[in-house]
């Protein structure tokens, strides 16, 4: 069994206490991750994604609960949150917004040049990160705003995994990207994360790419936390993901209409693992 990494401890988060726009966007939610797991994050638009993982970083204070890495309260004096910001790298939600040097080696560079590394070791941390992300070399010396949507989304995860953080959080990520570049990230940080025996923690809206690549899936509905559990027990929670008003992927959804009249079906997540129950029960390909 691997180690605990982080944990959260009955964190809660309070927009604009004491004013009539008071709001419990995070409320009371504790869990622990492990080293070497991809957790899936899903909830309905406002339900307290990102503001629950801002809170795992240090970056934003909760309002009451605490986040302890490694067993230590990061929030206690004499915590180094600066160094936690290395270790729990976050990826934010706008990509786009996160870049602010004149090119792009420069802004993967950053993050690696505060970690006081020496030159030749932020080159290599630089080529890294522009090849997990898939940037060629041709955008090394072009200034980040010149990018696409996609190219931008690239180097800001290319510049959080330049740091080799031992938890990597992404927040809806692959936004900007097509479907294949999507996949091809998506991969490559499970590469990464089996490689560092890191925790990728990926909030998203795509039902589709947490059931490829989650072992663990939270859902979160008004700030609280629905639930935690491996990926194919939520998803056979069909019916209630659904009144959440979350998107099961249609091939899950298939399979739990069908589990009405055949009970013995299991909760399937994708077309692949479909094809692999029919196979058993009908004894294989023809
Ligand atoms: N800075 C803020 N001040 C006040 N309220 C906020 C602030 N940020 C978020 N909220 C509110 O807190 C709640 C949770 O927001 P949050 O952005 O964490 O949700 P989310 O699940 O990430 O949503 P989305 O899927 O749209 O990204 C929402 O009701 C939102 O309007
Ligand atoms: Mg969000």
């Amino acid at each position: 069994m691997s180690d605990v990494i982080l944990q959260a401890q009955g964190l809660t988060q309070i927009y604009g206490a004491g004013t009539p726009f008071e709001k419990t966007a995070v409320n009371n939610v504790s869990f622990e991750l492990y080293e070497n797991e991809f957790i899936g994050v899903i909830g309905h638009t406002g339900s307290g994604k990102s503001t629950l993982i801002q809170m795992l970083n240090g970056l934003m204070k909760p309002t009451s609960g605490t986040v302890l890495f490694r067993g230590k309260d990061v929030w206690e004096k004499k915590f180094d949150r600066r160094s936690l910001r290395a270790n729990v790298g976050l990826v934010f939600q706008y990509p786009e917004y996160q870049l602010f040097e004149e090119t792009v080696e420069k802004d993967i560079a950053f993050g690696p040049r505060n970690m006081g590394l020496s030159e030749d070791q932020i080159s290599a941390r630089v080529q890294e990160g522009m090849y997990f992300t898939g940037l060629s070399e041709q955008l090394r010396d072009k200034s980040p705003f010149e990018l696409s949507g996609g190219q931008k989304c690239r180097v800001a995860i290319a510049g959080i995994l330049a740091m080799r953080p031992q938890v990597l959080i992404l927040d809806e990520p692959t936004a900007g990207l097509d479907p294949k570049g999507c996949n091809e990230i998506l991969s490559n940080i499970r590469t990464y994360q089996k490689e560092e025996n890191a925790t990728v923690i990926l909030v998203s809206h795509s039902m589709e790419d947490i059931a490829a690549y989650a072992g663990r899936v939270m859902v979160l509905e008004q700030g609280s936390l629905k639930m935690f559990g491996d990926t194919p027990s939520v998803y056979a929670r069909g019916e209630e993901l659904l009144a959440m008003g979350l998107n099961v992927p249609q091939i899950t959804r298939v399979f739990l209409s069908l589990s009405k009249r055949y009970e013995s079906l299991p909760s399937v997540l994708s077309p692949e693992q479909a094809v692999r129950c029919l196979d058993e029960i009908t004894g294989g390909a023809k």
